[in-house]
């Protein structure tokens, strides 16, 4: 009998595998560190969450500790250099997201380029300002106007579908390796990333947060930028310099922003508090009912295997580490 300490609040069926298969499940609160790493000592395996820091004191602490299975596809918060050294399995849980986390890049980038939330806030005050040529809210196009992808991988390539298929998109994308697939798939081009700021009319971030792409979007980056395009990230939220994007949305530099992730969540700048030109979702990427049993499906698979003495599903393994240029 295993034990596994789990900071995730996963659905009841999940915790009833865990139990059926014999082993003791020990719950701590989401987020947490501090109570998990008390509770990670004598584990034999962690269920955990993207808020949680596994660092390399909580894997040293746990002699027993076999997997640390994230329930995320983004494992930043995990030291891999720790868990890989001491023999621990790492996983988390790749393509079950892409398609709500697609769905909801979509989601912001229509609401920006269209002023949804401040439209629908208006409407709310009983302000319905009607309808003129010159109306307040008038937002830009999407349909037909250029994307450009940075990081165009499991979820870059879902969202370059839904513009090239969906909404007849010219689509460019950055990335470190050729993606000969999808320039075959949808006609995009790969380009060098200034040539990708200076040409797309909404610029969608999905790289990991590495040391590579931390401030990947500054102040340089914006000011290449269309004063007309707008920034979507539904990545990670270091990967875009807050400071520089407060002022380059309060100077025009660029026309708008929408944002599911944040330098410091769940603290929100100010500065992005007070611009009406961005739209803010609190992490909801992959925050359908049906996507989030399925993560913690592939997370709760992990751990069975991990503890039955086979292979994970999906281990974060040294050659899909993203931390180089
Ligand atoms: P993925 O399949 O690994 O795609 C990452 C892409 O980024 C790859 O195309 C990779 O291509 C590219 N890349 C990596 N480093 C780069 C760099 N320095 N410069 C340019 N491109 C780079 O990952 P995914 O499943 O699509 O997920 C992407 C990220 O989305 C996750 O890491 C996570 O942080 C975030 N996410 C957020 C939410 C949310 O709720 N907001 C939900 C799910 C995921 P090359 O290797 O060729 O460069
Ligand atoms: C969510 O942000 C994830 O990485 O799955």
């Amino acid at each position: 009998m295993s034990r596994v300490v789990c900071s995730a609040d996963l659905f009841p069926e999940h915790f009833e595998r865990l139990e059926r298969a014999g082993h003791t499940v020990d719950r701590t609160p989401a987020g947490d560190t501090q109570a998990l790493t008390a509770a990670a000592g004598s584990a034999d395996a962690v269920i955990c969450l993207l808020t949680d820091r596994i660092g390399a004191e909580l894997l040293e602490r746990s002699e027993h500790l076999r997997i640390v299975a994230n329930v995320a596809v983004g494992y930043e918060n995990i030291d891999l250099t720790a868990a890989q050294q001491r023999n621990i399995v790492v996983t988390n849980t790749p393509d079950v997201l892409t398609e709500a986390t697609a769905d909801h890049t979509f989601a912001l980038l229509l609401a920006t380029a269209r002023h949804v939330a401040s439209a629908d806030a208006s409407v709310r005050d009983g302000t319905f300002a009607p309808w003129r040529l010159h109306q307040p809210f008038l937002g830009s196009a999407v349909y037909g106007r250029t994307l450009g992808i940075v990081g165009p991988g499991r979820i870059g390539a879902a969202v370059a579908r839904r513009g090239r298929l969906g909404f007849d998109m010219r689509v460019l994308f950055h990335s470190r390796t050729e993606k000969s697939d999808l320039e075959r798939e949808l006609g995009a081009k790969r380009v060098p990333f200034e040539t990708l700021l200076a040409e797309s009319d909404v610029v969608s971030v999905h790289v990991p947060l590495t040391p590579a792409t931390r401030h990947l979007f500054d102040a340089a980056a914006f000011a290449r930028m269309k004063p007309s395009a707008i920034l979507i990230n539904v990545a990670r939220g270091p990967v875009v310099d807050e400071d520089a994007l407060v002022e380059a949305l309060e100077a025009g530099a660029i026309a708008g922003a929408g944002l599911d992730v944040f330098e410091r969540e769940p603290t929100v700048h100010p500065g992005l508090i007070r611009c009406r030109n961005a739209v803010l979702t609190p992490h909801l990427g992959s925050a359908t009912v049906d996507t989030r049993r399925a993560m913690a499906d592939i997370a709760v698979d992990n751990v069975l295997a991990v503890l039955a003495g086979e292979a994970p599903k999906t281990p974060v393994t040294e050659s899909s580490r993203a931390d180089s240029g």
